[in-house]
């Protein structure tokens, strides 16, 4: 038998975890040794369902062959080329073939190696593009209440969620931030799209009103808020938001980095919901979580405002010494091939229906105040207990991995987002893990 299983190390003491309770963590570790397709082993040997492909990423399952082969060649081939002024050819392979998965306003890629760095890439990109083009006053940007694009300045300082901003600062400045769109009052237990809210984005024409136009260079949002706790947009609220960024020529920049990939049952968000922004934010599903990369895409309008001036100057004062790294896009080949010969992204909008249905049944459990779907992306709003928010939700995320279930919870809701391979049987066990963590935990 493999002593892989015994491998808990013994001093946890050096490694301060990222967003991890690490103090609680450590008296009690929740360990994991291996992954396969669905399911991850805990260091006890126990196999635990993954309800939330890891962070939002796994979405072709785990240890997949393709991608496991893609990098192992790739890595005994040719490991590493520096990414300034040299190229290898699957870095503009990889291009191409996003771009024929890509909304078709889509031309260009620039590549990162995380979803923060996407967005500061893409915010980098709005701002130089207007100054490009003669335009240099659009230095301010737009974000969301609840928003959540990483965790480097330009991210923090375009998001919405205080904890996250609180500690650094004065941020970026000249950014304004729509309201977000959760109206419980009026929306609770929506299966899909709220009805209620499209108006909210019309709090962006006020925006823009109140610092002028000739000021703002982009807006961006997330187009399905993740991480925030799942915040579906109210019917018609992405295209009002559209409407008004071209009425006034602004950019519309969409952080797909959880939606991108096949989450909502296509490619990307844009393609759900029928929109065309200008640039989009991906990583995590890119390369199912397994490299680090990320990808951004620009229309070529905004691409080629930069090819100007002699030929041999940098267009582009930006990039990354890992950018386009070779074993990274061989992941990404091998993933993007997994979702293709799979048909994962026609899969999830299969799965869908049944997956709405299942959630649903949680209504009128334990403390449920909000059921929220779309794609294979699940809410479960609990009632905080009074004096201790998130402490409900943390015990209940505590609950299922005693269970056997990975679950994921942000403040007071449960996020549920499981590989797109899961079958209907694993969804209805995940579905009923959380029903019995709900009437366990306090
Ligand atoms: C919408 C969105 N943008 C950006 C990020 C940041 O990605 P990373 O953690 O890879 O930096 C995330 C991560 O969850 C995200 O959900």
């Amino acid at each position: 038998m493999s002593n892989r299983l015994n491998t808990t190390p013994n001093d946890l003491r050096a490694f301060w975890m990222p967003f991890t309770a690490n103090r609680q963590f450590k008296q009690n570790p929740r360990m994991m040794v291996a992954a396969k397709d669905m399911h991850f082993t805990a260091a006890d040997g126990r196999q635990i369902l993954d309800g939330t492909a890891g962070l939002w990423c796994v979405n072709a399952g785990h240890c997949r062959p393709l991608i496991t082969e893609a990098i192992r060649q790739q890595a005994g081939e040719l490991d590493y080329a520096p990414a300034f002024q040299m190229g290898h050819p699957k870095a503009f392979e990889l291009a191409n073939r996003l771009m024929d998965i890509a909304p078709d306003n889509m031309a260009n890629v620039l590549y990162t190696n995380s979803g923060s760095e996407s967005v500061e890439t893409a915010l980098k990109v709005a701002l130089a593009y207007h100054r490009a083009r003669g335009d240099g006053s659009r230095f301010r940007l737009i974000g969301r209440e609840r928003g959540y694009h990483g965790v480097n300045f330009g991210g923090i300082s375009v998001g919405g969620i205080v904890a996250n901003r609180k500690m650094f600062g004065t941020l970026l400045t000249g950014v304004d931030h729509l309201p977000h769109t959760h109206q419980p009052d009026k929306n609770a237990f929506t299966r899909g799209e709220p009805e209620h809210g499209a108006d909210l984005a019309d709090e962006l024409q006020r925006i823009v009103t109140l610092h002028d136009p000739s000021t703002i260079a982009a807006v961006i949002v997330e187009p399905v808020a993740g991480s925030t706790g799942v915040l579906i947009p109210p019917k018609g609220y992405l295209k009002r938001l559209r409407e008004i960024c071209t009425r006034h020529g602004i950019l519309l920049i969409f952080d797909e980095v959880i939606t991108g990939y096949g989450r909502l049952g296509s490619a990307f968000a844009a393609q759900h919901f029928d929109i065309k922004p200008d640039i989009i934010v991906t990583a995590k599903g890119l390369t199912n979580g397994v490299v680090p990369m990320g990808a951004v895409f620009v229309t070529a309008e905004i691409h080629d405002a930069f090819m100007q001036g002699p030929e041999h100057l940098i267009e582009f004062f930006h990039g990354y010494t890992y950018s386009g790294n070779p074993i990274a896009c061989a992941a990404a080949l091998g993933t993007l091939e997994t979702y293709k010969q799979e048909g994962l992204f026609e899969r999830a909008a299969e799965l869908a229906p049944y997956w709405e249905e299942a959630l649903h049944s949680l209504k009128g459990e334990p403390h449920v105040i909000d059921i929220r779907n779309i794609g294979l992306v699940g809410a479960i709003e609990l009632e905080p207990i009074a004096g201790e928010p998130t402490k409900r939700a943390f015990s209940a995320f505590v609950r299922a991995w005693e269970k056997g279930a990975l679950i994921r919870t942000t403040g007071d809701i449960i996020a549920l987002s499981p590989p797109l391979i899961i079958s209907k049987s694993q969804i209805d066990e995940l579905i009923d893990c959380v029903r019995s963590v709900l009437n366990e935990v306090a």
